[in-house]
């Protein structure tokens, strides 16, 4: 339930880590007994950051570990990550040394992740205790979420088509006392067309999600996720090598829903609604073109300029399904853009808002909490770019000149949201290329610890 983490009552005995700057060893040594003092010599501990030394007794069995923490404390995700790298498997306890045993808890936890649903063998881990029950409970919803976003994301398009990703999102409601509603068929084709136009080339059907959980006098809280189970380009088809983490490009909707367990397991007084446009992006007779024009939900027409460009086109729709309850806060997450990749890098998503306040709240809670996150402008003249010479907007930059990928994408989905009391846009990357801190490689919940904590403190 709580991953590598596990409650004192479940075990007995737990093998106790101390930690020890390089300035405290010494101390600690003159305190220590004679086997002690020279089997940490004789080993050569120095106490560096993320150095770890089993302490065996007089009977060979492991007495303590010890781990350096260097010339200070690190940063606490950090400080988790080193110790289930360092750590065999068994079961430990924090003893002495450590500051902000939560999050080391937590980067404890977050490193430990590992998708391996498809292989025969998984190794033996480490096992953390908490004695606290209430750090359990504030872990809680935080794991979990991470947990599913990264294996939603991870679990490749083969058993992860449009069907999989509502029926993951009808359970995860409800399990909670939630409910959902799956539009598909005509309905969807009269209602979310550019729904239906990016997934109609796929024999698995497109459908939108719309999920629904808490009290309806609670403030409205919208989150809208790109469910683009794979993305082949579509007629643009894309080359090999920018194909072959398409199945990644259901991050969006993975962290969206990533975020809702966190909310519901926490129980956060809002009235959450999850809108999920679930498609996959293929080739076939049925496929949408490049220069077909449909006329969204909202009304407006759009021109594929690009079959690549369909990320934007499903959250039209969907953006302008949750703008039509005047909901508090609309969040949209999705792997919109390359760009924003050549800009910031996989681990920095950029967000798009026009609200002030809410910038700044994001970027206090994402630092507080090590979830990065970038400020980037809706940067007005720049809608210029994304005008057609036959219809009301082009779905990517037609000017000629391919710069600001990232923020004309924003600000074509900034056209679907006019009534909503705030919105926010996450280009994110749902992905971790080379495994780094408490960073697994792979699927990655990317801005979602920081969303929660500014949810909970916002409207908790
Ligand atoms: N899913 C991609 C964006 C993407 C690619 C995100 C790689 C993360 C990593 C999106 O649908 C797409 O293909 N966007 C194009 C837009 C272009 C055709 C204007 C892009 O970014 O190249
Ligand atoms: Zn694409
Ligand atoms: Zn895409």
């Amino acid at each position: 339930m709580h991953g590598p983490l596990i409650s004192a009552n479940e075990i007995i005995n737990p093998i106790p880590v101390v930690a020890l700057s390089a300035s405290e060893l010494e101390e600690h040594l003159d305190a220590a007994d004679a086997m002690t003092k020279s089997w940490v010599k004789a080993q050569e501990f120095t106490a560096a950051f993320g150095e770890t030394l089993a302490v065996p007794n007089q009977a060979g069995e492991i007495k303590t570990i010890l781990f350096g923490y260097g010339e200070s404390q690190s940063e606490a995700l950090e400080t988790g990550a080193a110790l289930n790298k360092m750590l065999p498997a068994g079961a430990f306890e924090l003893s002495k040394g450590f500051d902000d045993p939560a999050g080391i808890a937590l980067g404890f936890s977050l490193t430990a992740y590992r998708f391996d649903a498809y292989k025969k063998l998984s190794a033996p881990k480490a096992r953390l205790v908490v004695s606290e029950q209430g750090i359990l409970e504030e872990l809680e919803p935080i794991i979990a979420g991470t947990r599913l976003a990264k294996d939603l994301i991870n679990t490749p398009a083969n058993d992860m088509g449009p069907e999989e990703l509502a029926v993951a999102a009808s359970q995860l409601f409800e399990d909670h006392g939630g409910s959902s509603k799956i539009i598909m068929g005509d309905v969807l084709e009269n209602e979310f067309p550019l729904v239906h136009a990016v997934g109609n080339g796929s024999d698995r059907a497109p459908r939108l999600i719309d999920a629904i959980w808490g009290k309806d006098t609670d403030p409205k809280i919208t989150l809208v996720g790109k469910g683009v189970v794979f993305d082949s380009g579509g007629l643009d088809v894309k080359p090999a090598a920018g194909m072959i983490l398409m199945k990644k490009d259901m991050g969006g909707a993975a962290n969206a829903l990533g975020l809702a367990a966190m909310i519901m397991k926490a129980k956060l007084p809002m009235r959450l609604r999850v809108i999920i446009p679930a498609v996959e992006n293929a080739i076939s007779g049925r496929s949408f073109r490049p220069s077909d024009i449909f006329t969204s939900r909202k009304g407006l027409s759009v021109e594929v300029a690009n079959t690549d460009a369909e990320g934007r086109l499903v959250l039209a729709d969907a953006l302008a399904l949750a703008d039509e309850e005047s909901p508090e806060l609309i969040v949209d997450m999705a792997t919109l853009t390359g760009a924003a990749r050549a800009a910031l890098g996989p681990d920095v998503p950029p967000y798009y808002t026009d609200d002030e306040d809410l910038a700044e709240v994001i970027a206090v809670h994402s630092e507080a909490v090590n979830d990065p996150l970038w400020r980037m402008p809706l940067w007005k003249p720049y809608r210029k770019y994304i005008t057609s010479k036959t219809a009301d907007l082009a779905n990517i930059n037609t000017s000629g000149a391919g710069f600001a990928g990232s923020i004309t994408a924003a600000l074509f989905l900034q056209n679907f949201v006019k009534n909503a009391g705030s919105w926010v846009h996450l280009d994110i990357y749902g992905w971790t290329p080379i495994e780094k801190d408490f960073k697994t490689h792979g699927g990655e919940a990317q801005a979602i610890r920081a969303l929660f904590d500014m949810l909970k403190t916002r409207f908790g």
